[in-house]
């Protein structure tokens, strides 16, 4: 959540590399964007737009910056409306900060700080940092100092940069709770410090990333070099590891949107996922499984749960991430802890592990950014095999994700790839007619995902698409619960999606359908060809239209199911005109509370 960039160099040309940067950040936040840099006269200079970062670009274009030093922000607003004054950087007497993360105690830092006669023209939190290190500045601390002194005073989840028109030599960075990484160029004439290996693909080969309460100073003298110190102020060596990131993951490879090119990948990140996952975990001996998480990862722990407790017979919890870590929840002793992140930075994920381990349990992480901070802390990894996800809502990650966790509770023998890689291809192929389906749906006032069995947790993926990227409610519900209530609000321009291949649950989704039409809601039913000769009773009906999935394993369905209700999200944000690679409010990596 919010993106950071920064960079120090020999070279003039620092705003090139930090545009770029943040229009790869994007995915983090794209409330605003801004950067500070020095200028050839060693004065701060700031610009900052609302909006995407192609507002920032064309006023970066128009300013003819020459730079060697620049730090950079895409912002996901936490404290303070989505305005020119609350986008970043934040600055104070020639020192400017970007901020990603949240300072709790802003407010006594703040109160302290207007005493000291300092001005405020924002409402964010960071702004604290800003004038804080500018005070300790006064106060006659050389600008490292100073800067170490704020961040000591810091409550909160952070990762910050900081450069000062009078240290034109001097990059400073911070993390605590938030992620980042430092790389120098492959040619050695810029450093950089950032939030993740997105931002410095193209730019740096290798990375450092910075442990918790580290604080990094990147320096330029005959050679640009940088120094990790750790909470105590020591000095640390920190591993470097191979910035695996590359320019194609990064491209949209001829589609129209990010979106649609990874949705389009999910046969090929199955396949890949089977081919590459060569972990041996003994699943019998846990007597329960917890698995926790945030989001569409949530969503693939509860399928996992009607997986393993079919399959493999082991009781199984999930839990909602940021309930998991403040409920008090009673750990359980020999049940395997898993976390689900496509991310790996989600903080309430990242928080409720850390709950764990300090709880002496093992935990193991099923993780997209195998440099992740939840990567790095789980005892046990478990790397999904999506490849780099960029389109906001989380898609191929899920197939993934799921995947992995039915090869790693019922082996990989027992799974036909060739029939789940067939199952999606027949959706991604089959030439349904998403525009007209989706336009029709475009009319609805509001959603309803039904389904049973393994179909209903992807219709609580199927709801969560839906309202991400068309803005209109949508529930995820049983099928079998709807009359419980929520029946009350269907009508003429409710939309219901009943997800009922000709499984188990077929007959009982299809009786909830009826109930549905019985009330004028209009209904998309998704099932299977085997199914036709049971749906006699719906011809002639306009509120109904049935689409067809090829038959398979039962076990297989929720592939297809996904991959359909990914395009059908899809299409519908389309033909509402929405920018379905970055709806509005979210960011795709979460990484405040
Ligand atoms: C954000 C994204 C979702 C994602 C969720 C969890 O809300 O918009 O698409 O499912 O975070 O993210 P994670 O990286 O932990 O899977």
């Amino acid at each position: 959540m919010c993106g950071i960039i920064s960079a120090l160099s020999y070279e003039n040309n620092v705003s090139d590399s930090l545009i770029s940067a943040l229009s790869r950040l994007e995915y983090r936040g794209y409330d605003s964007a801004g950067i500070a840099y020095l200028d050839e006269n060693s004065q701060l200079q700031r610009i900052r737009t609302v909006g995407k970062v192609q507002y920032l670009r064309n006023a970066v274009e128009k300013s003819n910056i020459n730079s060697c030093i620049g730090i950079g922000h895409t912002r996901w607003a936490t404290h303070g409306k989505v305005t020119e004054f609350n986008a970043h950087p934040h600055v104070a007497d020639g020192v400017a900060i970007v901020h990603n993360g949240i300072i709790e105690n802003y407010q006594e830092l703040r109160q302290k700080l207007v005493s000291e006669g300092y001005k405020f023209e924002s409402e964010t939190d960071t702004e604290v940092v800003a004038k804080l290190t500018a005070s300790h500045i006064k106060s006659g601390k050389n600008f490292v100092d100073a800067f170490k002194h704020s961040i000591g005073e810091l409550i909160g989840t952070f990762a910050i940069v900081a450069i000062y028109e009078k240290s034109p030599d001097t990059l400073l960075g911070a993390k605590k709770g938030s992620p980042m990484a430092v790389g120098i160029s492959p040619d050695k004439k810029s450093a950089y410090i950032a939030s993740d290996a997105v931002a410095l693909s193209t730019l740096a080969d290798e990375l450092t990333y910075l442990e918790e309460g580290d604080i990094v100073v990147v320096t330029k003298g005959e050679q640009i070099s940088y120094t990790i110190f750790d909470m105590q102020n020591n000095i640390v060596n920190r591993q470097k590891v191979l910035n695996k990131v590359s320019l194609t993951d990064m491209s949209k490879s001829g589609y129209e949107t990010f979106m649609l090119k990874e949705i389009y990948e999910e046969a090929i990140v199955a396949r890949r996922t089977y081919d590459s996952y060569k972990y041996d975990i003994d699943v019998s001996k846990f007597d329960n499984v917890s698995i926790i998480a945030c989001g569409t990862s949530f969503y693939a722990g509860v399928l996992a749960k009607y997986w393993i407790e079919k399959y493999a017979k082991i009781p199984v919890d999930v839990e909602i991430a940021s309930e998991f870590r403040y409920r008090n929840a009673v750990l359980r002793k020999n049940s395997l802890y898993i976390f689900i992140s496509q991310s790996g930075e989600t903080i309430d994920t990242l928080c409720a592990m850390r709950l764990v381990k300090e709880n002496g349990m093992k935990t193991m992480a099923l993780v997209n950014v195998d440099s992740s901070s939840i990567a790095r802390e789980a005892d046990y990894v478990i790397k999904t095999e999506a490849g780099v996800e960029i389109g906001v809502a989380s898609t191929k990650a899920f197939i993934a994700q799921i995947l992995s966790i039915l090869i790693m509770f019922i082996g990989k023998e027992n799974i036909n790839i060739d029939a789940i890689e067939k199952a999606i291809n027949s959706v991604l192929n089959a030439g349904f007619d998403f525009a007209r389906i989706a336009k029709k749906l475009a009319g609805g006032r509001s959603f309803f995902y039904i389904g049973r069995g393994t179909s209903y947790p992807i219709a609580l993926e199927g709801a969560l698409k839906i309202k991400e990227l068309t803005y209109v409610s949508a529930e995820g519900y049983p099928s079998g619960e709807l009359k419980h209530g929520p029946i009350a609000i269907i009508d003429e321009d409710v939309f219901t999606i009943a997800l009922a291949p000709f499984d188990q649950y077929f007959e009982k989704t299809i009786s909830n359908t009826q109930e549905i039409l019985a009330r004028d809601g209009k209904v998309l039913l998704i099932t299977t060809e085997d199914a036709t000769a049971s749906l006699g009773m719906f011809k002639n009906n306009a509120n109904i239209e049935c689409v067809f999935l090829k038959q398979n394993e039962d076990k297989y369905y929720p592939f297809a199911l996904t991959t359909l209700i990914h395009l059908l999200a899809y299409y519908t944000a389309k033909s509402k005109g929405y920018d379905v690679d970055k709806p509005r409010n979210l960011a795709k990596s979460v990484t405040v509370e």
